[in-house]
Formats: structure tokens, C-alpha cells, sequence
């Protein structure tokens, strides 16, 4: 086990200076601290802070390949795959930590991104960018701290620049002695779409060549990634991967959920961190919240789903708010999961709303077959006739209304574009919003009139 260089702040000490004492009564910067604290764990891979039991077959399987690089200088290359926010960097970054912490000085390692800059166990590269094999080259030049011997060379081409390069990589034979690199190639699907696919060419090369050995590893959330891979690189490609999609349980999922909320033992004030870790329990304990947990386990069960979940929360904490509730959590996932269809009906036109509503009562008489603009305007005249006394909408107005609807995709021809001869009028459509999200949208219609509220109840009464 890494030894953690935590420097705990006394708390008997802290204890007895009346200050800190002044601030645990008071709490007045607790829940700021508490807030700072967490959004670094959560958003941040700041302050080492690992999940316990996450990922640990993974991590064994990827420390397997390392060490076998770095210990026995056997070259390999090792593609990990997963979601999104599944823990792949983490992972990587976790593992290489250790390793580093382990065997101090016994490999380089070099990072490049293939999309966005991102943190690395050691090295905070901000915002670059390798877009392509020029740029990666040049930041694996630097990170291996090889621009001194390339800095007063001309290179003619860029194929001379990686020769060169790659041969300062390849000088050195291929033993347990030799010091080792491991290169990590995030979002490694965007190095695949890289001109003729050069660095992984060469790269992949020299892990299958007798070389100074060198371990790849890619991260990809793309599980067809190795068919975006041309037939030369694919063959030298050693076809071992680690999968990280979550196959937790309920109970497991809640633990992490719990880890990631909990204070660290080091935290400044232990009264305030005695009444957030009982909250916290309190909060785990409250069917709602658990309700609402397995609600987004259900949805997503990976670590970023939670973290997303808990950003709004977190961030909204201060003095006159101090703790986590229920009620914070089930906003952030209502505001998570809002329905966009619902979303954007809200800001449809009456007429607009009440052809979506014609259009149900036609699908329901007709039990499910298609409608079309003729039977939608029948049913909504008959409508207006009987409950909007004096408001008369002519054909072409309302056929306005109806092609909106069709843009914004809410209504959509069963028909494919292709040899539909049908004039607009009688084209057969279909429905895309269901019941629910009518009434919630005729619920939370500002100034809806009563008419068509009405008129869109009458279809949940059987
Ligand atoms: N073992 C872990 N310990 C702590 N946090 C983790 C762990 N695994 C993942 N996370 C957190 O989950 C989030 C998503 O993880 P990340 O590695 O960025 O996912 P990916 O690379 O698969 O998209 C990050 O904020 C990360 O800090
Ligand atoms: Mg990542």
C-alpha cells in the first residue's frame, strides 16, 4: 500500500484553541470547506481520493501488463473500454499511481489526449490538444524531456521527426534493466482517425518489435474501436482489453455513493464532520432518497451518473444550507432527467397544442393506425365548434401549425421520404409524444385555457 502523506491537523489541538472551537459551534465555514472538499473529489482528481473495491479485478488485470513491462521489459499494448464516466482514466491513473509510488524512477510516461486536455496522475496539461500525429509527436518529445536533443535539429518532414524520435526510444535493448515507457492514449478512437494512422503504426510496432520496452494503453469508450484500426496496425495490436462496464449491485452502487459523500478523517472541524457523516447515514437511511437512487442506478449505474447527480447539490451548499437533503437530490435528478419533449411543448402555440391533442383523440379512435392532417382538423373544428364558441382557425393556418409540429419532430410520416406521392394533407402520420407528457405539458401550460385542459383530460377518463 502506497503510503498517503496526509498530514492530520490535530483535532485534539484544534480542539483546544478556542477559534476552531468558535467555528465548530458556529460552523460558519464548514459547510464552505465541505463543499471546496467534495467538488475537488468529485470534479477534480484532486487530493488522491480512490472509491474502495472499484474496479479492483480491472486494476489487477491492467497492473499485470505494467508490471510485466516495467519489471520484465516484455513490450505489450492493452486497450481499456467502457462508458463514459465509467472510471477508465481513473483507473489508469489509479494503477499507474501505485506503480509509481512502488517502483519510484523505473518508467517514463507520457499522456496524450486525442479530444480534450484532461488531469494525469502527475501532470496537469492544460488544454492541449493532440489533434494530430505532428502535435502528439511534439508533446512526447517534450513529456519525455527529448526536446533538447531535437531542439537545434531541422526535421524535413515529419516522418524524419518521428524516426528520429522513435529511434531515441528504440536505442536501448530490451531487458528487465532497461527503463520502461508507458504511453497512455486517452480517447483513443480520435488516434485512429489520425492521417494513415502513423503514431499508432509505429507506436504499436515497437511494442511487437524486441525494443526498449513500452506499454500502450488505450482508452476508448468505443467498443468497436479496433475496426477503426487499418489491417497493418490491427495485426500489431495485441488484442488484450479491459472491459470497466459497471456489473455492481444496488447495495454496492449505494456504497460508493457513501464513499464519495463521506468526510475524510482529516477534515478541519469534527463537530461539523460528526453532523455531516450522521446526515449523510440519516440521508441513506430516508426510503425517498433511496427511491431516487435506485431510480438513477436504474438509468445509469456508472460513477459519473452519481457525481452528476450530486454537482448541484454540492455546489448550493453555504451557511444557511448546510447539508445535503432529500429534496436537493430529487431536484437535481428532476432536472436531469427532464423530459425535453415536455420541455419543448411548453413553448408550442395554443393551435399548436391543440392539434397535438386533436391528433391523440384521432390515434385512440382509430387504435393506433396512422392519422392524417384531414382527420386531426376535423377533430379539431368539432372541437372549436363546441367549446370555443367564435374562434374559427381556417385549413391553411392550421396547416402551418401542423408543419411546425412536424419540424420539431412531434409528429412524423410513417412513410419514408422516398416515393411518397400522397399530397400533405393525407400523408399518414404518427405521434411521437405519449399521454403523460401531454398532461404534464397541459398541466404546466402557462394560461392554458380550462377548454383544452378539459379537452385533454377527457382522454385519461376510460
Ligand atoms: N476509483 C475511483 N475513485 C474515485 N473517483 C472515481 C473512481 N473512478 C471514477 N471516479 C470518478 O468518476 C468520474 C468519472 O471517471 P473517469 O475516469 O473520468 O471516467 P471515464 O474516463 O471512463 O469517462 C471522475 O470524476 C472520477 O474522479
Ligand atoms: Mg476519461
Amino acid at each position: 500500500m502506497p503510503k498517503k502523506n496526509i498530514v492530520r491537523k490535530s483535532e485534539v489541538t484544534k480542539l483546544s484553541d478556542n477559534e476552531t472551537i468558535q467555528c465548530c459551534i458556529d460552523g460558519q465555514t464548514c459547510p464552505l470547506q465541505v463543499s471546496n472538499l467534495l467538488k475537488k473529489r468529485l470534479f477534480k482528481n484532486e487530493n488522491n481520493f480512490y472509491l474502495e473495491n472499484f474496479l479492483t479485478e480491472q486494476s489487477i488485470q491492467l497492473k499485470a501488463v505494467l508490471n510485466q513491462c516495467i519489471n520484465v521489459g516484455e513490450s505489450n499494448s492493452v486497450l481499456v473500454i467502457g462508458p463514459r464516466g465509467s472510471g477508465k482514466s481513473k483507473l489508469v491513473e489509479k494503477t499507474l499511481a501505485e506503480l509509481h509510488n512502488e517502483n519510484v524512477e523505473s518508467f517514463y510516461y507520457v499522456y496524450l489526449s486525442g479530444i480534450y486536455y484532461c488531469y494525469s496522475y502527475s501532470v496537469f496539461f492544460p488544454g492541449i490538444i493532440h489533434t494530430d500525429d505532428k502535435l502528439s509527436l511534439q508533446d512526447m518529445t517534450r513529456q519525455l524531456q527529448l526536446e533538447n536533443v531535437t531542439k537545434d535539429k531541422v526535421f524535413g518532414s515529419f516522418s524524419d521527426n518521428l524516426a528520429f524520435v522513435l529511434e531515441a526510444l528504440k536505442n536501448g535493448k530490451c531487458t528487465a534493466k532497461s527503463k520502461s515507457i508507458v504511453i497512455v492514449l486517452d480517447e483513443f478512437d480520435c488516434f485512429a482517425s489520425h492521417k494513415n494512422q502513423t503514431l499508432l503504426y509505429n507506436l504499436f510496432d515497437i511494442t511487437m518489435s524486441q525494443q526498449n520496452p513500452m506499454c500502450v494503453i488505450g482508452i476508448t469508450c468505443r467498443l468497436d474501436v479496433v475496426e477503426l484500426l487499418e489491417k497493418r496496425v490491427k495485426s500489431r495490436y495485441s488484442h488484450r482489453s479491459i472491459l470497466t462496464f459497471p456489473t455492481y449491485d444496488f447495495s454496492t452502487y449505494t456504497d460508493y455513493f457513501k464513499q464519495l459523500l463521506a468526510l475524510p478523517d482529516y477534515f478541519d472541524c469534527p463537530i461539523f464532520k460528526y453532523r455531516w457523516n450522521t446526515h449523510v447515514k440519516d440521508l441513506f437511511n430516508s426510503s425517498n432518497f433511496n427511491d431516487i437512487l435506485k431510480k438513477q442506478f436504474h438509468i445509469t449505474k456508472h460513477i459519473g451518473g452519481i457525481i452528476q447527480l450530486l454537482t448541484i447539490p454540492i455546489c448550493n451548499l453555504s451557511y444557511a444550507h448546510p447539508f445535503v437533503t432529500v429534496d436537493d437530490i430529487n431536484s437535481s435528478y428532476n432536472s436531469l432527467h427532464a423530459d425535453s419533449k415536455s420541455f419543448l411543448m411548453q413553448g408550442l402555440a395554443i393551435l399548436e397544442l391543440c392539434l397535438i391533442v386533436a391528433a391523440k383523440h384521432v390515434l385512440e379512435k382509430r387504435i393506433g393506425q396512422p392519422f392524417n392532417f384531414e382527420m386531426v382538423y376535423n377533430e379539431y373544428e368539432n372541437f372549436s365548434k363546441s367549446c370555443l364558441t367564435g374562434v374559427h382557425i381556417s385549413k391553411a393556418v392550421a396547416m402551418k401549425a401542423y408543419e411546425h409540429l412536424l419540424t420539431l419532430e412531434l409528429i412524423r410520416s410513417t412513410e419514408n421520404q422516398t416515393g411518397n406521392s400522397l399530397a400533405k394533407e393525407f400523408k399518414p402520420m404518427l405521434l411521437y409524444v405519449d399521454a403523460s407528457q401531454i398532461r404534464e405539458t397541459l398541466a404546466n401550460y402557462t394560461d392554458c385555457p380550462t377548454e383544452l385542459k378539459n379537452w385533454g383530460d377527457s382522454m385519461f377518463v376510460s
